[in-house]
């Protein structure tokens, strides 16, 4: 596997395995190769400034010639999301059922699943439409969340397929009843909805995207790996990479080896001191290439 060849990559893994060391320590080996490239922070438990340890906003922040960074809050981005959509509402929408509306609007935002919206329009415009970076790094919130967002382009694909039928079918019997019926704007941005969900889903299909998990050799992060592995497969998702990270001993990478037999693996040692800065980061760096299995 050559990493260089991948431009968005996601790492996901149980919380406290090492994510955020091991994005800052993949987005710092993509600079140092010449890329121009963000690691972006989808965890509320915003840990990028810990590991280059330095404050990083909401802002893109340079660390290092090509290396720039972001921490992105997921709740602030529900809030931001629901709100382009109302204005859209607006847009289209006559003042009599508008009211209406934005209460539904409102009460979505505390619905299950908005918040998986909102990151993946996030991630749809940082690494697709409005794409800046040449390499663009995922650190991801912990298990459960990452699944449910990288499975949920599928679902909403479904959804606003099903929207599309209905406005469809209503405007055919506006149609038949003798109304001229233009081009519709709803169906517009319901259209350009699913382009963009269906963008997202290629996105995660490409071959130039890596995801990848992050474990340590205990049993409960390896078993979230493996239910995360298996998650994401039955959404038609590959897992292309496992991290072994804070590995000590031949043993501990033998346990990760038996684990997840048919995955390529990273292993980075344990390090005596929490690898924060720069200069730490590059010492994982290192470790970022994929040990060839004997015998090819
Ligand atoms: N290889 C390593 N050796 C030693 N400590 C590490 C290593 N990788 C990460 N850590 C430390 O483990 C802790 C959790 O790492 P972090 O990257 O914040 O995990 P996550 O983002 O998965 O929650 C941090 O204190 C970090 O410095
Ligand atoms: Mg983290």
């Amino acid at each position: 596997m050559k990493l260089t060849e991948f431009k968005t990559v996601f790492l996901s893994g149980k919380g406290g395995v090492g994510k955020s060391t091991v994005s800052s320590a993949l987005g710092l080996y993509f600079s140092e190769k010449g890329y121009r490239t963000l690691v972006v922070s989808l965890d509320p438990a915003h840990s990028l400034s810990l590991t280059f340890d330095t404050e990083i906003g909401e802002k893109p922040k340079k660390i290092a010639e090509n290396l720039f960074a972001v921490e992105i809050n997921p709740e602030r981005e529900v809030q931001k999301y629901l709100e382009r959509v109302k204005r859209e509402a607006r847009e289209l929408l006559s003042p009599v059922v508008i009211g209406e509306i934005e209460k539904q609007i409102e009460l979505s935002y505390y619905s299950p699943g908005a918040l998986e919206l909102a990151t993946a329009d996030l991630i749809y415009r940082i690494a697709v439409s409005k794409r800046e970076f040449e390499r663009v790094v995922f650190d991801t919130a912990p298990s459960g969340y990452t699944v449910r967002m990288l499975t949920s382009p599928e679902l909403t694909e479904e959804w606003f397929k099903r929207l599309i039928a209905l406005r469809k079918e209503a405007l055919k019997y506006r149609k038949m009843a003798g109304e001229k019926v233009e081009e519709d704007p709803v169906l517009k941005i319901l259209d350009r909805r699913l382009r963009e969900v269906r963008e997202l889903r290629n996105l995660l299909l490409s071959p130039e995207t890596l995801i990848g998990i992050v474990v340590n050799p205990q049993s409960l992060p390896v078993e979230i790996g493996k239910r995360t592995v298996g998650e994401l497969s039955s959404a038609g998702i590959e897992v292309k990479l496992i991290v072994g990270n804070k590995i000590s001993s031949e043993d501990e990478k033998e346990l990760i080896e038996r684990e997840f037999p048919q995955i390529p693996k990273f292993f980075i040692p344990a390090m005596g001191k929490e690898p924060k800065g720069v200069e730490k980061l590059k010492e994982i760096a290192k470790h970022l290439k994929v040990k060839p299995k004997r015998g090819n």
